[in-house]
């Protein structure tokens, strides 16, 4: 499925959102985070695009995870690039392999 069009306000709203929670979240001094959840790492940073009908849904394609990294980090179309110090390579290297490891969220899914 190709959708060429995307809701462009929706797009933007949801990005301030994701900086907003990000910045509420984020801890200022970077440090490891090997035990940072995958699955609570795409909640906060991916799902409400992803997950929301504003973009495709990479969960459960078998997405190759070394691709999945390439577009986190350099963004594609409307989708923006995620700096290291946003998501350290730790974290997107375990969110990569999680989202390409991962099974269809289910149909009809509380949201
Ligand atoms: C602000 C909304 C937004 C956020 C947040 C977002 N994306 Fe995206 N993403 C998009 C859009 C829009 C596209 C489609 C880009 C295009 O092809 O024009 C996309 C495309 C992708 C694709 C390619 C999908 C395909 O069908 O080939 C991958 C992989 C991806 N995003 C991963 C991620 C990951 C991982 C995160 C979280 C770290 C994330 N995205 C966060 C909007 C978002």
């Amino acid at each position: 499925m190709r959708i060429d069009r995307w809701p462009r306000a929706a797009l933007a709203l949801a990005l301030a959102f994701s900086g907003a929670s990000a910045a509420a979240e984020t801890p200022s001094a970077p440090g490891p985070a090997a035990s940072a959840d995958p699955a609570k790492i795409y909640q906060d940073r991916c799902d409400f695009c992803h997950g929301g009908g504003l973009a495709p849904v990479i969960l459960g394609r078998a997405l190759a995870a070394d691709a999945v990294r390439t577009i986190a980090r350099s963004g594609r179309g409307d989708m923006p690039a995620f700096a290291e110090k946003d998501l350290s390579e730790a974290d997107l290297a375990a969110l990569a392999d999680w989202i390409s490891k991962s099974k269809a969220p289910e149909a009809g899914a509380a949201k």
